[in-house]
């Protein structure tokens, strides 16, 4: 995800400063690095940094800028790291057109090649280059600005949001969209802006173009004029829409925090980290099947996932993985560290201080050992001490609690797992495809799911309001939604949980239970479950309030339950493997309205921080 912003004026303005205004307002969206490209004169100036925005505003005094042009981005690294030459704008070879992207082209490498062989020489390592470079080619063979545009994104496969100005037509920017938003704002006759999203454009206006996929405009001093990319010869009839959210409400999407719309945005993310190259899952494969030994190490919701995707890889791997949290890593491997071993090491962040200790640890204990990371930020810490790295495309994630990055975690290891079972061939292909067919799915599951049980999840919420300790427990891979649904309960609602095995459970923590003790059984219908129905019904003749959370034709569970939460998948062993992804929203948004309920910020738990950076 980045921020895009954008404004063309007849008057000359102090375009620095509503432009960093802009993309400052899209900062949630990407905040790595950033840069502005503006016109005067016919002439393209292009300033980035690879840091905040106010280390630009600093750098170049940009608040004293005057001009009537200017397309700013502020950037969250996907495709190359966060340094100055791969901010954008990105420019042509000639430096008349310069061009800002929010997406991934998919198809680049291809389209770069091509373009090299024709002579074009690349600064970047970034995807988004490639557009300047085949719109300058475009133009060469003769076609004007809008229709050269057009014809390079007709070559594009992806998910794009751009801006691009040209110094040939000093009076022009054209944006397009498709799959990555891209919002209009027009003060009548004088200015118009485009950006990311609402909150930058609010200030301006309350009177918003919203574009669809495959629609661009052509924006001009207070007007603009819409296409279709697929048929650019009829101007479309567009509609401005009144947006009357504050600026806060904006960024929010209109959502109340963070939390829930990043939970809501989970479709959105695994979809994005379902189009990672596959030859990054089999680098990581062919790592983990050659190794002798093999450890997985993360911290809190990183950690749950790690012990989902641990479960999923043994699977097929035939090899034992040892899950050890990155905290006790060196404790428990003092001495005992051997040579051919591989260390997979999961953090959204990538800079939580006990994971990065952990394997530089490692790669100082045993020089030969080898590090795969997944993370969410490219240019992190433990890409950098990693031998190979995958990162997620979750987006940024602002609510402390993690929710999108762990889902999209779970979807990178069970497609790692999917990638061995491949190599190893340890089932069939038509099974293999299957396990695919499943995993591409999970996003409309849980769309789904979000879609329809707002309001049951309210309900139980309400009806839990007194309750300060619960049991969340399961058997299996499900233990880790045991722990990360608990988990999220106790740090945005503030209550004691155990997330547990629901077998061990009868060794001590079942002398707990009283009447109305709430106890949260996670019941996907897998190998475990006749046994997990024990489990249940030992927990219910001692009085317990039985919740489950079950796929949609479950009976046995539902029939012993208080209450139950059902996940809309069909219920057979594909599916299965993957409830860690398509159960733990259901948690998640138990947790975010249990923080509402008991008046707390669901975004801003108490003593947690997004990032931790100390021992
Ligand atoms: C819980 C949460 C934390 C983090 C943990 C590790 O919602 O966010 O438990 O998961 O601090 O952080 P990363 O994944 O950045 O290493």
């Amino acid at each position: 995800m980045c921020g895009i912003f954008g404004l063309i004026s007849k008057e000359c303005l102090d375009i620095g400063e509503i432009a960093l205004e802009g993309i400052k307002s899209l900062e949630y969206r990407g905040y790595d690095s950033c840069g502005i490209a503006f016109q005067n004169g016919g002439k393209l100036t292009v300033k980035k940094v690879s840091g905040k925005i106010n280390d630009m505003q600093k750098k170049f005094n940009l608040e004293t800028l005057s001009g009537h042009l200017a397309i700013a981005h502020t950037r969250w690294a996907t495709h190359g790291a966060p340094t100055e030459r791969n901010s954008h704008p990105h420019t042509d070879c000639t430096g008349d057109i310069a061009l800002v992207h929010n997406g991934i082209i998919e198809n680049f490498m291809e389209l770069k090649d091509e373009l090299k062989s024709k002579g074009h020489i690349f600064k970047s390592e970034t995807d988004t280059e490639i557009l300047p470079h085949l719109i300058e080619d475009f133009l060469k063979e003769g076609f004007n600005f809008k229709e050269a545009v057009i014809r390079t994104l007709k070559r594009c496969k992806g998910a794009y949001g751009i801006a691009v100005c040209y110094t040939k037509e000093p009076d022009v920017i054209i944006v397009a969209r498709k799959e990555s938003p891209i919002v209009i704002g027009i003060e009548e006759g004088k200015i118009s802006y485009c950006a990311s999203d609402i909150p930058a454009i609010l200030p301006h206006t309350r009177s918003c173009y919203i574009l669809e996929d495959d629609e661009l405009a052509i924006l001009q001093p207070g007007k603009a004029e819409f296409y279709n990319i697929q048929n650019s010869v009829n101007k479309i009839d567009k509609k401005p829409e009144y947006i009357n959210w504050s600026v806060d409400d904006a960024k929010k999407n209109g959502y109340e925090h963070f939390m829930l719309k990043e939970i809501f945005e989970e479709p959105t993310a695994i979809r994005n980290t379902l189009k990672i190259e596959m030859k990054d899952f089999q680098i990581f494969a062919k790592h983990l099947l050659s190794a002798d030994h093999i450890y997985i190490t993360a911290a809190g919701t990183s950690y749950y996932a790690a012990l989902a995707g641990k479960y999923m890889i043994n699977k097929f791997l035939g090899k034992y993985i040892q899950g050890i949290e990155c905290s006790e890593f060196q404790n428990n491997l003092i001495g005992a560290l051997e040579k051919n071993s591989v260390i997979l090491a999961v953090s959204q962040s990538g800079e939580t201080a006990d994971t990065i200790e952990a394997i530089r640890w490692a790669k100082k204990t045993q020089n030969d050992i080898k590090i795969l990371s997944i993370t969410n930020v490219v240019g992190s810490s433990l890409t950098r001490y990693s031998d190979h790295y995958i990162v997620t495309r979750a987006g940024p994630e602002i609510g402390v609690a993690s929710t999108k990055t762990y889902v999209t975690q779970v979807i990178v290891l069970a497609l790692i797992a999917l990638e061995i079972a491949k190599l190893k061939k340890a089932i069939s292909k038509e099974e293999i495809q299957k396990y695919y067919d499943a995993l591409i799915s999970t996003p409309d599951i849980i769309e789904n799911f979000l879609d329809k049980n707002i309001h049951s999840v309210k309900n139980l919420v309400r009806n839990l309001e007194k309750n300060i300790n619960y049991f969340f427990l399961a058997r299996g891979i499900s233990i880790a939604t045991a722990k990360e649904g608990g988990l999220k309960l106790k740090e945005v609602a503030c209550r004691f949980i155990e997330g547990y095995s629901a077998a061990h459970a009868k060794h001590g923590p079942i002398s707990l239970v009283r009447k109305g003790f709430p106890i949260i059984f996670i019941a996907p219908p897998d190998e475990t479950y006749e046994r997990l129905v024990g489990n249940v019904m030992e927990f219910k003749a001692r009085g317990g309030y039985i919740i489950s959370v079950v796929s949609e034709s479950d009976k046995k569970v539902t029939e012993l339950s208080n209450v139950t939460i059902r996940i809309p998948q069909p219920s057979n062993k594909y599916f299965n493997l993957l409830t860690p992804i398509t159960f733990i929203p259901a948690l998640q948004l138990l947790a975010y309205y249990a923080a509402l309920e008991h008046g707390l910020d669901p975004d801003k738990p108490l003593n947690l921080a997004k990032t931790v950076t100390v021992h």
